[in-house]
């Protein structure tokens, strides 16, 4: 392969992983908006008692991966050590409850089924009133 032919095989590389790299998801909004997703279709499945999709709609919440170890050090790099400990409870709890709701629709029992939704609810607006302001750029500057 001669010089230039080289050189125009080398800038559309950059130019290809660069357009990548510009494209990559951000981690947090991402799984928010798998979280959202499910939320609403747990909603739907909830006024049509259909027990089944409301616990296949918390399984994938449940089924979450851990908050990605990049997202982890932007966090930790921002927020004080106790305010991070309380972002990652939070995160936790949210996969908990979701696992307690799967357990009530497993046994029908709408009255402790909402308990448990409520509370994971009450932790996704927690986390949002009390880090977002804090937290967003951290987890916005940590990418894949
Ligand atoms: C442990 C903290 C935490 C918890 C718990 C949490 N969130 Fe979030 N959420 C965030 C952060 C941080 C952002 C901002 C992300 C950004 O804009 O980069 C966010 C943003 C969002 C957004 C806006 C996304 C966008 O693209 O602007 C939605 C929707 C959302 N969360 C839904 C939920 C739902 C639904 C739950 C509960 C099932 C939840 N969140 C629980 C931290 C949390």
């Amino acid at each position: 392969m001669n010089l230039p032919r080289l050189i125009t095989c080398l800038c559309f590389l950059f130019f290809f992983v660069g357009s990548l790299a510009a494209e990559e998801p951000r981690l947090t909004q991402k799984r928010m908006a798998g979280w959202e997703a499910q939320m609403e279709l747990f909603q739907r499945a909830l006024y049509r008692h259909d027990y089944k999709k409301m616990a296949d709609a918390m399984a994938v919440i449940e089924q979450t991966p851990e908050v990605h170890p990049k997202v982890q050090a932007a966090l930790k790099a921002t927020l004080e050590q106790r305010e991070f400990n309380d972002y990652m409870k939070l995160d936790h709890y949210i996969r908990t409850n979701a696992s307690l709701v799967i357990e009530q629709a497993g046994e029908r029992d709408i009255q402790k089924l909402l308990i448990h939704q409520g509370r994971l609810i009450m932790a996704c607006i927690q986390c949002h009133d009390t880090f977002l302001a804090k937290a967003v750029n951290a987890v916005r500057q940590a990418k894949h």
